[in-house]
């Protein structure tokens, strides 16, 4: 059996006197792809919080490569939908600002020639004297990326990292985050609450429900990478999940 790099069972949440989750249970393997899909408002940010420790359940069992939150975190790395980039610090000096805060300043210098591997890796070689401002959506999000493997995490928690971008580029960074990901070899738990975007990247899919929040079905991705959307079991699954997705979304009020 592979190692599960996050455990997260039977979780139980309330917060502000309302019931978030109502036992939660999904797990990731060892350098699995996994997406959490998910109608907006039911606890996928949420449960990157609680597996990051900036949050405590009230209920169940979290784990993080074999231990709870609270010691596991220095294994973790997030990227967000913005890409929080410090505007007065140029890319390089970006990418190790996570190395900088975590692990301090000489072991960020000692890091340096690694940033500039992860600059390559992410296709920014040539950008590391640049400032934020000078760059795209695009660019900035690969800034983020680049910072998050610096810290040498062995899990990515990416929370829509790619929703506040334009569609071409979204398309793209998908290509390039799989790409990363197979180069890599980290483990990435994706949040997303567009069903292509998972399809296309994870090796299992997470559907989450409504609030109070239940894992409603875990779905298998088996076509071959880099894939396709025409691909038949891509096709398949996506009918099954707009169709799940449909009685979940609430009807948009005009
Ligand atoms: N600090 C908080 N206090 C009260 N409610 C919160 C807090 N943070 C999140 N929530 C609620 O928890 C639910 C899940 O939030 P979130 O994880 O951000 O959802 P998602 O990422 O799936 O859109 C939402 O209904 C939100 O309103
Ligand atoms: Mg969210």
């Amino acid at each position: 059996m592979t190692a599960a790099a996050i455990t997260f069972e039977n979780v139980e949440l309330s917060l502000g006197g309302e019931r978030i989750y109502d036992g939660v249970d999904f797990h990731v393997a060892d350098r699995e792809f996994v997406c959490l899909l998910g109608p907006s408002g039911c606890g996928k940010s949420t449960s990157l919080r609680i597996i990051g420790d900036l949050l405590a359940p009230e209920g169940g069992r979290v784990e993080v490569n074999g231990k709870p939150p609270a010691e596991s975190w220095p294994e973790i790395a997030f990227v967000f939908q913005s890409p929080r980039l410090a505007p007065w610090r140029n890319v390089l000096a970006n990418v190790l600002l996570g190395v900088e805060l975590r692990f301090g300043k000489g072991e960020a210098r000692a890091r340096t020639e690694k940033a500039r591997a992860l600059l390559q890796l992410v296709g920014l070689s040539t950008s590391g004297a640049k400032y934020p401002l000078m760059l795209s959506g695009g660019e900035r999000q690969r800034v983020a990326i680049a910072r998050a493997l610096a810290v040498d995490p062995s899990i990515v928690l990416m929370d829509e990292p790619f929703s506040a971008l334009d569609p071409n580029t979204r398309r793209r960074m998908r290509a390039e985050i799989e790409r990363i990901w197979q180069e890599t070899r980290k483990t990435i738990l994706f949040v997303t609450h567009d069903i292509e975007e998972a399809l296309v990247l994870a090796d299992r899919i997470v559907l989450m429900s409504n609030k109070p929040t239940k894992v409603l079905d875990t779905i298998a991705v088996t076509a071959p990478r880099p894939r396709s959307l025409a691909d038949p079991e891509l096709v398949r699954l996506r009918d099954r999940l707009d169709a799940l997705f449909r009685t979940l979304e609430p009807e948009e009020t005009t």
